[in-house]
């Protein structure tokens, strides 16, 4: 068992000034694989409603869809603080609906923190839910969870006005106690700006280098889908490729009858076998 991170961990990259690098996650061998770097956090976002679920954006996933995963993730991870991605409309209706929802990503699932989108609206969900125990993260910028009020992704804070907002929603934000603020989608000198003027650690993407940390989507990093990624993302291998030549071999092989071979069969002992054959021709 290792030493686990802790909030006050995550905030001494900040103060030393060490770059802190975060990455989605969903499943249990990539945990495992996860575990075994020295990667200090990860977010189980909601993401995963495209990545795994296939939803077409972020609205759709259910507290249910991301708390299996947020499970399995955990069984995994023993060491990096497990961050839980509040789905949509799990924290929106009501401060109540965002402590229960909040706990159950705790309690159920393993997570050692929530994040929810948002800024001073939502001031007061991310309050009681850390009056109740749970850290928070932030999450300010392009919100994916407003793609039907914003009609699709919009990088943010490009205007004055828009700017503005997002520094005061990171000033309250960082005033209600955030352990750490996602900076999604704004421009880098935003970012900048920002990051140095609060006290938690901010974490970027799409939103420049200045960022305390940085966060990518799992899949993007590893190419697993035949598209492009997104602009902030880089694509390290393309594993759609990979995957698909495995699977065309293994299919070329079952097909050709070169799988299974001896080593992956188990054989009968010449004496066995002749007193099976034996009884078989008597009945
Ligand atoms: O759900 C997610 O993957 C996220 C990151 C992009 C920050 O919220």
């Amino acid at each position: 068992m290792k030493n686990k991170i802790t909030i006050s961990d995550i905030q001494k990259y900040k103060d030393t000034q060490v770059p802190l690098s975060t990455i989605t996650v969903y499943d249990y061998p990539t945990s495992l694989i996860i575990n075994s770097l020295e990667i200090p956090m990860v977010l189980v976002g909601d993401s995963a409603s495209m990545v795994v679920y296939g939803y077409n954006n972020t609205t759709p996933i259910t507290m249910d869809e991301l708390l299996l995963i947020t499970k399995s993730v955990h069984r995994g991870i023993d060491r990096a603080l497990i961050v839980a991605d509040m789905p949509f409309m799990s924290y929106q209706p009501s401060n109540v609906d965002a402590v229960k929802n909040a706990g159950k990503f705790i309690k159920k699932g393993g997570a050692g923190a929530v994040k929810l989108e948002g800024g001073v609206e939502y001031l007061e969900r991310i309050l009681k839910i850390i009056e109740a125990g749970i850290p928070v993260m932030g999450h300010l910028g392009l919100q994916p969870q407003s793609i039907l009020k914003e009609s699709g992704y919009k990088i943010q804070g490009k205007s004055l006005k828009e700017a503005l907002k997002i520094y005061n929603d990171a000033i309250a934000l960082d005033q209600a106690g955030v352990f750490a603020i996602v900076l999604e989608g704004i421009p880098h000198e935003l970012a900048q700006i920002i990051t140095e003027k609060i006290s938690v650690p901010t974490i970027g993407i799409g939103a420049g280098k200045k960022c305390d940390g940085q966060i990518q989507v799992f899949h993007d990093l590893i190419g697993s889908f035949d598209s492009k990624v997104p602009k902030h993302a880089k694509k390290y291998i393309n594993n759609y490729t990979i995957i698909q030549d495995v699977l065309e071999n293994y299919c070329s092989d079952v097909v050709n009858k070169k799988f299974p071979n001896k080593t992956n069969s188990v054989a009968m002992s010449p004496a066995e076998l002749l007193k099976l054959k034996k009884k078989i021709e008597n009945i």
